[in-house]
């Protein structure tokens, strides 16, 4: 995979600690995990707008728009969807050492991705937040009628319905998404963050 060869890795003078410090909270990377309508982005982005208010620094990284730019050319095969988690891990570690809380909403259905993406990120760094939420509320909402449009066939390997999702394993929050308020759920984002200690 690696094809760049004399390359040196050029140290920073400005660095993560530095930029912790002038932000006045850590940097993290929030993974948000599900499926599609399970309430990743929703979530994410109202936990980022709580963090707004607070004056820290974010960014959310979503599935839909980042396959318009970085990922615009890949598909939904597990394949492309592995590099397509590559990429993202990627770019959240670049976040982390810029001192932002990254948001990152990605269905990730794969837990060896998700695991290569903690395993690229320092330890305790990396918080897995599983969206939970039966596919049968999943499909019920159908916010974009992808679900409907895959029972039907117009939508091949369409997670869930004709292809995997592997629930996480130990995530460091699990949201049951179909029982809480959105201002609940949020709540327990922001309780973790303090719990981390990234809040201050
Ligand atoms: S993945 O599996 O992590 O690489 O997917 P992701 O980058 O998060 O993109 C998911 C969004 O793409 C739309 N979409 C599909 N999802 C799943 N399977 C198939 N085949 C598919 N085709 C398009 C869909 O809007 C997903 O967004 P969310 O927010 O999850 O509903």
């Amino acid at each position: 995979m690696q094809k760049s060869s004399n390359v040196v890795w050029q140290e920073q003078k400005v660095n993560r600690q530095d930029r912790e410090r002038l932000n006045g909270h850590g940097s993290v990377v929030l993974w948000f995990t599900g499926l599609s309508g399970s309430g990743k982005s929703t979530v994410a982005h109202a936990v980022e707008e709580r963090l707004h208010g607070y004056r820290c620094r974010t960014i959310v990284l979503d599935g839909d728009n980042v396959r318009h730019g970085l990922c615009g050319d890949l598909g939904f095969s597990i394949d492309d969807r592995h590099e397509n988690i590559r990429r993202i891990g990627e770019m959240a570690k670049l976040f982390l050492d810029a001192g932002v809380i990254s948001l990152t909403a990605f269905i990730s259905p794969m837990c060896s991705d998700r695991n290569r993406v903690r395993e690229l990120i320092p330890d305790g760094e990396f918080l897995e937040i599983y969206c939970k939420c039966p596919i049968e509320v999943c499909e019920e909402r159908d916010v974009k009628g992808l679900y409907r449009r895959a029972r039907v066939g117009d939508i091949k390997e369409f997670t869930g319905i004709s292809s995997p999702y592997e629930e996480p394993e130990k995530p460091e929050l699990t949201i049951d998404t179909h029982e809480l308020s959105l201002e609940e759920s949020v709540e327990q984002v922001i309780n973790l963050l303090h719990d981390r200690g990234v809040l201050r």
